[in-house]
């Protein structure tokens, strides 16, 4: 795939998004949850880390019932996490270090204690009843369709004093914003003008294919895959409740707004086959800057199945659009524990050098495991709602592990989750002395995406390899790199491509192996990837 001239490349193209759950970064008051002084204190880890940009979970004032994806102030900041004077220090910090700023912006509900919503079920003639999605009850008083939340059990909620359900696609206690009100939607672009106007550099916009719902307010079909085990949620297709046809036009009048400001980008959380995914970039590329590309998360782990969905996401990018790449978020189970402690080496260094902008998991660089959570100490509303399947995400939302002692260095107090296991080797400070160390491996790379415009921003071609590996080429003006992966457990020998027959290694994810040059051929270590020059 081509790549445009690198001086019309913004800096969301060529640099790296760092995600923070702020919860679970660094600590500053011992209440145990880690908040925005903290991350202040912690900016210089991540220049020496050589991120480029930080992605901020929502920090606004929230109930926590969905740990502040449930906001009941779009306009400040909990008090959990600090102050605006906070928010404000840490962007002239972090812009100082030549560091972007990433909120989250949640545009598909609200808290069932914000103002607005607490309005909306004053009444059926308050102005704010519009805002939200309110229907009558189906003709035996039960909900009004068959829709279900994501989060267990109907999405729809009665309202005893208004007689009518309200819809939330998640929790009870996140109402679904109604998009097709103009004076929400105005309002809602104001939200992110606030924001810009403090100098922040960009939006996560949070589940956007959710933000639309059928107007008609058509039953969901069966899932006739549907089987035990899976979220309950799954038993229905979503026909009607995600990607409707007029999501287009809110896109655009939300690039419209980030097009007010120079240089700033908008990622969306968007969770779609490919060629549904890539609609999100928009009429001509009239709308998200980046949609997120979760291919690398849901993935059975091999060379094959990977192989086939960098080709398929490649050649469904419209002409023009800029790619991107995720392993691991709040989310999700953590890559090291999916894959394993070598697997998650790999997959470091294939986010890292996949043509299109990599965003990074905290702690994912350390090579941190899910922490298993004891059930009374079980945080997460969707484990709550539904548990025994799987679904937890706390233990991917742990401390972050700055030190050996006590709580990692991540509060004085009680951490708001357990630390795990294994803090002694796994964290910032004796994994930075330890030159095989997985921290070691990702500021490598990441030091070599940026000294190698080829990794950063260069053309990307995929090259005929064994089928247990990855092997492609990386250029940009002249210059080639060559990145060749081995999935498998035991060592392979790999052809280099006839037309880069010779190459010299510039870094191995085996820390111990000497750089050579290479002749025709490689052997690599199971599990072992290498980048190297096409001399
Ligand atoms: C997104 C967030 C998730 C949250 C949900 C509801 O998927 O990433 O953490 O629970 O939206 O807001």
């Amino acid at each position: 795939m081509k790549t445009g001239s690198t001086s019309t490349l913004a800096w969301w193209q060529h640099g790296v998004v760092y995600q923070i759950y702020p919860r679970s970064f660094q600590d500053s008051n011992g209440d145990g949850i880690g908040d925005l002084p903290g991350i202040k204190q912690r900016l210089d880890y991540l220049t020496w880390l050589g991120i480029d940009a930080v992605w901020l979970s929502p920090i606004f004032p929230s109930p926590m019932r969905d740990f502040g994806y449930d906001i009941s102030n779009f306009l400040d900041i909990d008090p959990i996490f600090g102050t605006l004077a906070d928010f404000d220090a840490l962007v002239e910090q972090m812009h100082r270090r030549g560091l972007k700023i990433i909120l989250d912006f949640v545009p598909n509900h609200t808290s069932d204690q914000h103002p607005w919503f607490q309005e909306s079920r004053r009444n059926r003639i308050n102005p704010r009843r519009d805002w939200y999605i309110w229907r009558d009850p189906a003709p035996d008083g039960g909900p009004p369709n068959n829709w279900l939340s994501e989060f267990g059990g109907s999405a729809w909620e009665h309202d005893e004093a208004t007689g009518q359900y309200y819809y939330h696609a998640f929790l009870k206690q996140q109402p679904d914003l109604n998009w097709r009100n103009p004076e929400l939607v105005r309002t809602m672009h104001d939200v992110l003008r606030f924001w810009f106007d403090r100098g922040v550099d960009g939006f996560r916009i949070d589940v956007l294919h959710h933000l639309l719902e059928d107007s008609a307010f058509r039953d969901n079909p069966l899932n006739p895959e549907f089987a035990p085990g899976m979220r309950p949620s799954h038993a229905l297709l979503r026909v009607h409740t995600v990607d409707q046809p007029e999501i287009q036009s809110v896109i655009t009048g939300l690039r419209r707004v980030a097009d007010e400001y120079p240089e700033r980008v908008l990622i969306g959380e968007i969770h779609l086959p490919i060629e549904r995914l890539v609609t999100y970039y928009g009429v001509e590329l009239s709308g998200i800057h980046l949609p997120f590309n979760f291919n690398l998360i849901g993935a059975p782990w091999s060379a094959a199945i990977l192989r086939e969905i960098i080709a398929t996401y490649e050649g469904a990018l419209p002409q023009g659009a800029w790619p991107n790449w995720v392993v691991g978020n709040h989310d999700t189970g953590r890559i090291v524990t999916r894959i394993g402690a070598n697997g998650a080496r790999l997959a470091q260094m294939l986010l890292l050098t996949l043509r299109g902008t990599p965003t990074m998991y905290y702690g994912d660089e350390l090579g941190m495991a899910d922490v298993p959570i004891p059930p009374e100490l079980v945080q997460d509303p969707f484990e709550r709602n539904v548990p025994g399947i799987g679904v937890g995400r706390d233990p991917a939302r742990t401390p972050m592990r700055w030190s050996g002692h006590n709580y990692g260095g991540f509060t004085d107090g009680r951490p708001w989750l357990p630390i795990g296991q294994g803090l002694a080797r796994c964290n910032v400070e004796s994994e930075g002395a330890d030159p095989g160390s997985m921290l070691s491996l990702t500021r490598r790379l990441l030091r070599l995406r940026r000294e190698e415009a080829a990794l950063a921003v260069g053309d990307y071609q995929g090259m005929p390899c064994d089928e247990e590996c990855l092997s492609y080429l990386r250029s940009h003006e002249g210059r080639q790199l060559l990145v060749m992966l081995n999935f498998s457990e035991g060592p392979r020998r790999l052809s280099l491509p006839p037309q880069a027959p010779n190459a010299r290694m510039l870094l191995s994810s085996d820390a111990g192996r000497p750089l050579q040059t290479v002749r025709d051929s490689i052997a690599l270590q199971g599990t072992e990837g290498v980048i190297m020059e096409v001399v």
